[in-house]
């Protein structure tokens, strides 16, 4: 038998991996380089970006997954593979390691809850792939680029506007997001903030962990005890609207005033122009921005940390004119 030498062999393997990456259609960093730091240096023309989106049982998310599709398919070298964890944080962890081990270019996240989704991202790192994290934060810096609107300005914006409606006093429900994802936290702590030493007195307080039948639920238990609700803020528009049928099947929707947050044009922003919201918080998707960044990181350049995004206001009296920026 002949043997074949070992520069013959180190061609072959070099060329297989090569191979494997056409085939799979993946193009990754080496391996072992810096986190955070622009991993890819050449660009080249075929890359393949894993989406983890946490669930998509809620309009937004749905948009959020449209606005990255539609971004991408401008650039004929992306292909974006999209994966639905369903709500289920578990199965978003091993969708994270699927496509750290498919070897893609680059990874976006939309992750259902800081702590648990922190550690797989952190090993996508590792392996030298780029994490862009949209809308919902991880703990520690162990990613590349953060984009998102600030939820906390939000809150506070969403505080200011109740106390000046309700002319600085009265009852009100919070319906919070998910307790364990960052917006929800800082949707609450800026809300509180801007409430503080005022007569706003939040009579009641649970976590409807961003859905809109557990929004419902909750708005019975509060309308069961509770006879003078002035006015329900929930951390999104599902929750606000869950929260309005449960007043609607009392008979006591007119009673009191309906606030929330997301403002897409198709949900938010027509409750408002039904009258059943009195205002909702533009919350962007970010779709768009995360597909130009990723472009950016793919082809060597450097990024910032975090991109804020901005938000709008809308009510009756703004949507119109396309609501009102905060600042
Ligand atoms: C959708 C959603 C939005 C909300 C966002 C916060 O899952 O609940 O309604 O603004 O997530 O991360």
């Amino acid at each position: 038998m002949r043997l074949i030498p070992a520069t013959t062999l180190l061609w072959l393997a070099s060329g297989c991996a090569a191979l494997l990456a056409l085939t799979s259609g993946c193009s990754r960093s080496t391996p072992g380089e810096p986190a955070g730091a622009a991993p890819v240096k050449k660009a080249k023309d075929h890359y393949v970006i894993g989406m983890s989106q946490c669930n998509l049982g809620e309009p937004w998310r749905v948009v959020m997954n449209a606005n990255i599709k539609a971004a991408a398919d401008k650039h004929p070298e992306l292909k974006v593979v999209f994966k639905d964890a369903q709500n289920d944080t578990l199965q978003q962890r091993a969708h994270i390691e699927e496509f750290v081990s498919a070897g893609v270019a680059l990874l976006i996240i939309s992750p259902k809850e800081a702590q648990p989704l922190t550690e797989p991202v952190a090993k996508a790192m590792a392996a030298g792939i780029p994490v862009i994290v949209l809308d919902r934060r991880l703990l520690g810096d162990q990613y590349t680029c953060f984009i998102g609107a600030d939820n906390k300005k939000i809150g506070h914006a969403a505080g200011q506007w109740i106390v000046k409606q309700l002319g600085g006093k009265g009852k009100v429900v919070e319906l919070e997001g998910l307790m364990t994802s960052t917006p929800g936290q800082d949707r609450h702590a800026g809300f509180r903030e801007a409430i503080a030493g005022t007569g706003i007195d939040v009579i009641f307080e649970a976590d409807m962990k961003w859905l809109e039948p557990n929004a419902r639920t909750e708005m019975e238990s509060a309308l069961a005890r509770f006879d003078k609700i002035d006015l329900v803020y929930a951390h999104n528009d599902p929750g606000a609207h869950g929260a309005y049928l449960a007043a609607q099947a009392a008979g006591r929707d007119k009673q009191m005033l309906f606030v929330g947050i997301d403002g897409l044009p198709s949900e938010g922003q027509a409750y408002v122009r039904q009258g059943i919201l009195s205002a909702t918080f533009e919350y962007p998707t970010g779709g768009g921005e995360a597909i130009d960044t990723a472009l950016k990181i793919l082809h060597g350049e450097k990024v910032p940390k975090e991109i804020v995004l901005g938000s709008r206001l809308f009510t009756k009296d703004t949507i119109d004119h396309g609501g009102e920026a905060l600042r």
